[in-house]
């Protein structure tokens, strides 16, 4: 299968991995959401490893999924182990994107995700002492991305974010001191977030059948997370703006 036209740019596979080396912050529910967005805006081939070598709640919930007869528009597999890079090269050839689910206690194997990865995404929600967590977590991809001779792309992804909106900007304190915190440090923060949302929760923990445990229904906000994501696979669209710029 070849790459969907809007994204000529795509490697093949395009790895992503989701890491922060601290429990709870939503890496897994990224990964669904994430590998949901791929699969059913991009009709991309979508491959989840679940790495997290202490609770295996990826797993857990794809099964519950598949028991309910609920169509998972991508592949989950369990491999929480530091060979993670072997389940990565190994599923390659089958699939468009791979999310890695590097779960939070782990840094051996989250660096043996980094060096297979193109985009390593940090997760932390805005409390201040996981947002500590990240210099700790990029330390070690950066110390993990020396041993690859891929360009990765670091960004930080704000979870489980307090929203008390004013003429469409969210003003929230918590938010704007700790995203004014990790930018200042020099990360690259994506400027979509994701919102303490009660959908997320239950999207997760949710029983099936009560209308809430499925990711693919609703996609949130992160389908913005995921156009943001792909932004540098795509076409570049400066051909357009100078054709806008000339007819105006
Ligand atoms: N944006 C959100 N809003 C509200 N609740 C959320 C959000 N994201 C995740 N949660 C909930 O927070 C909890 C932790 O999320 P999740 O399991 O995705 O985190 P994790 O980083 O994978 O944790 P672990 O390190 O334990 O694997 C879950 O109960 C999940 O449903
Ligand atoms: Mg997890």
């Amino acid at each position: 299968m070849t790459n969907s036209p809007a994204l000529p740019q795509l490697p093949e596979p395009l790895v992503v991995t989701l890491g922060n080396l601290k429990g709870g912050v939503g890496k897994t529910t990224s990964a669904f959401f994430l590998a949901s967005y791929f699969a059913t805006v991009h009709e991309l081939r979508v491959l989840v490893i679940d790495a997290d070598p202490l609770s295996q709640t990826g797993y857990s919930w794809f099964r519950r999924l598949q028991k309910a007869d609920v169509a998972v528009p991508f592949e989950l597999i369990a491999f929480p182990s530091r060979h993670v890079n072997d389940c990565i090269t190994d599923n390659a050839g089958q699939y468009d994107v791979i999310i890695v689910d590097a779960g939070g206690e782990s840094a051996e194997i989250f660096k043996a995700a980094v060096p297979e990865s193109d985009e390593l995404i940090l997760v932390t929600s805005v409390s201040p002492s996981e947002v500590k967590r990240v210099p700790s977590t990029y330390r070690a991809a950066e110390e993990a991305a020396a041993e690859s001779n891929r360009n990765i792309r670091v960004r930080v992804l704000m979870t489980k974010v307090p929203v008390t909106m004013k003429n469409g900007v969210n003003v929230s304190t918590e938010f704007r001191s700790q995203r004014g915190n990790l930018e200042d440090a020099g990360y690259d923060v994506f400027e979509a977030y994701v919102s303490a949302w009660k959908w997320y929760r239950e999207s997760a923990d949710g029983e099936v059948g009560d209308g809430a445990e499925n990711p693919i229904a609703d996609l949130g906000e992160y389908r913005e997370v995921g156009e943001e994501l792909l932004r540098p696979y795509r076409k570049t669209d400066s051909s357009d703006e100078v054709v806008m710029e000339v007819s105006a």
